[in-house]
């Protein structure tokens, strides 16, 4: 199977760092103009010009923009344009014991990890299904099915885009638009690094000291070793593609077999 996004132009929220960057990354090697976001503009900018450094024929457009807000989505909007593939990368996450978490709290996670995705598609899916082609994903965690008990509010908002995915499949049902999630399992990311260092100490090598986090703290992940960025950016370039076109209203998993089921 040969994938080619040549022609097709893609937005990755919160894709200045970490596994939005590797999945802009690989949509660009694949062909396809893409859309890099983040909302400090100097970090955007140089994870634009990283693209490009490595791939010089990249078509790369930093927009900075806070999309937890509708005023953040609509002037990226305005500056991006119509698209073709619709990546909802933006996610935070942070340990709070669950009777801690108040109001405002859960509030903000459910703006930053679910009203930002769902903005998003509003704004971009009646376009799509009238072009008759569109890709939407929205990326969630292994934590979507397994609640962890020291985040339950992140947890609550992958959940939610489950929800979401398979709302927005049924909406653009029969109009060649899918939609689609993808649950990442735990990460190489730098945040996972840092974590992954402060539980087992920062004497060993890195693939060492992985595989002892692993085995000790992550034991179900059947790969036993975190997840490269850039294996997720691979499932997003499949699913962007044209090849995918009966893959909807699902939730495919990159999670190394983290998560101890047949089904999602
Ligand atoms: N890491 C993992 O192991 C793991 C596992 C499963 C699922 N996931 C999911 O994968 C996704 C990416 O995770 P990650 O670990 O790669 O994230 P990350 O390293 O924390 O990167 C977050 C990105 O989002 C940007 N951002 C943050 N708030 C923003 C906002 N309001 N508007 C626009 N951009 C914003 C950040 O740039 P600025 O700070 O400059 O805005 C940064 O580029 C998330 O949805 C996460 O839940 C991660």
């Amino acid at each position: 199977m040969r994938i080619d996004l040549t022609g097709r132009r893609a937005l990755v929220s919160g894709s200045s760092q970490g596994i939005g960057l590797a999945i802009a990354t690989e949509l660009a090697r694949s062909g396809a103009a893409v859309v890099v976001n983040g909302r400090d503009q100097a970090k955007t900018e140089q994870a634009a010009a990283g693209i490009t450094k490595e791939l010089p024929d990249a078509v790369v457009v930093p927009i900075a923009a806070d999309l937890a807000s509708a005023e953040g989505a609509e002037s990226l909007q305005a500056e991006a344009g119509e698209l073709d593939i619709l990546v909802n990368n933006l996610g935070i996450f942070g340990a709070k014991p669950v009777l801690e978490i108040d109001d405002d709290e859960w509030r903000r996670y459910f703006e930053v990890n679910v009203l930002s995705a769902v903005r998003l598609i509003r704004m971009y899916l009646p376009g799509m299904m009238e072009r008759g082609f569109g890709r939407v994903m929205n990326i969630a965690s292994d934590s979507a099915v397994v609640t962890p008990l020291e985040m339950v509010h992140y947890g609550m908002t992958k959940t939610a885009l489950l929800a979401v995915t398979r709302g927005y499949a049924k909406a653009a049902a029969g109009t060649g638009v899918t939609v689609n999630s993808v649950m990442a399992g735990p990460t190489h990311t730098p945040g996972v690094e840092d974590f992954a260092r402060e539980l087992v100490g920062d004497d060993l090598p890195w693939d060492e000291a992985q595989r002892q986090f692993m085995r000790e703290h992550r034991p179900y992940s059947l790969i036993q070793r975190l997840i490269e960025p850039t294996e997720i950016g691979n499932m997003v370039v499949y699913l962007s593609s044209e090849q995918a076109s009966a893959t909807t209203g699902g939730a495919v998993r990159v999670d190394g077999g983290y998560i101890d089921s047949i089904l999602p």
